[in-house]
């Protein structure tokens, strides 16, 4: 093949996630290269390995992506690997562990338009409570939510000792303010509950969190977001397909979000941007700023 598009998949765990190899090939990559078990300090070697056999037409054709689990390492390696470029010989970099970016930016996308239906500005002023936040949904869709002025709490059921550690270290690495909160037992979750303008289910897959009885109670509640699609589903009520349906028996009208429609524009934005690395003239690093931007494309039109 003359001139193949490349994607060399830089993976800090044991399995490239074949989620991810499906969409590059979907996005019409030629050749999609698995490396597992990468370290932060093998992206300065591997990138500088991808950047110069291809000449500067070469680079045009090829990518990188970076995977895994860890919202912050991923970032890290998508600094490094620019650190490592050589201009002109400099290829676009593009970082989703675990699917947590283009799902965040999805879904904070997708919740702004709510709250925008609802007459509202914005997250400018709101509390978030993350259920399951200190995971790489959570903590990237709490950053992408500080950024636009929200009062974030990533719960944890580990306590708020353990919640606020997260949010501290996650503070400190990307200039936000977020604060933890306790979600260990019913009791602790309707203590943040009833202070909540927008409450997101972002824990581990197959596992509820809320109750339509809790739900029912959360006095200030504008929108219930859930990202889990595997049974039983995170939030009670919240149906996988659900884009701004009401939960008619909460004291506010809240509106709910379910994952699989969250999952139709974290799959545009997650294309989209495989397409981006491809078309682009400039190298691009394309990071959870990045994928917001392109979610908001994608859910102005909803
Ligand atoms: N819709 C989509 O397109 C899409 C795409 C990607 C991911 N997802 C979904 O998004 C959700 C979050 O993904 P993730 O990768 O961030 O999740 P994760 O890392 O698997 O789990 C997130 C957090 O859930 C909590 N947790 C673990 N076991 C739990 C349990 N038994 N009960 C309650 N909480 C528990 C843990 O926090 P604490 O121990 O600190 O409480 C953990 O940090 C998942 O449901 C995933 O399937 C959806």
């Amino acid at each position: 093949m003359k001139d193949p598009y490349l994607l060399h998949m830089f993976n800090p765990t044991k399995n490239v996630s074949p989620f991810d190899v499906n969409m590059a090939y979907e996005a019409q990559f030629d050749g999609v290269i698995p490396y597992s078990e990468v370290a932060l300090d093998d992206i300065h070697a591997l990138t500088q390995d991808t950047i110069f056999s291809r000449g500067k037409k070469g680079v045009k054709r090829t990518g990188i992506f970076i995977g895994g689990r860890e919202f912050g390492l991923a970032i890290d390696m998508l600094n490094r690997a620019n650190t490592a470029m050589v201009p002109p010989f400099e290829v676009s970099v593009f970082a989703d562990p675990s699917g947590a970016i283009t799902t965040a930016a999805a879904l904070m996308a997708c919740i702004e338009v709510e709250l925008k239906k609802k007459g509202e500005e914005g997250f400018n002023g709101k509390r978030i409570d993350i259920i399951g936040g200190t995971g790489p949904v959570g903590v990237c869709a709490g950053i992408l939510a500080a950024n636009c002025g929200a009062e974030v709490y990533l719960t944890s059921r580990r306590g708020t000792k353990v919640a606020t550690e997260y949010a501290s270290e996650y503070n400190a690495r990307f200039g936000v303010d977020m604060y933890g909160a306790d979600s260990s037992t019913d009791d602790k979750i309707m203590e943040f509950l009833t202070k909540s303008n927008i409450v997101i289910g972002a824990a581990k897959a197959g596992i509820q969190v809320l109750s339509k009885k809790q739900l029912d109670q959360a006095s200030n509640l504008l929108v219930a977001a859930d990202v889990n699609a595997v049974p039983p589903l995170g939030i009670e009520g919240v149906g996988v397909h659900d884009m701004g349906v009401e939960l008619p028996d909460t004291p506010k009208k809240a509106v709910g979000l379910g994952a699989l429609a969250v999952g139709d524009i974290k799959y545009k934005v997650h294309f989209t941007m495989f397409e981006m690395m491809k078309n682009t003239d400039t190298p691009l690093y394309l990071d959870h700023e990045a994928a917001f931007k392109v979610a908001r494309e994608f859910a102005a039109k909803l």
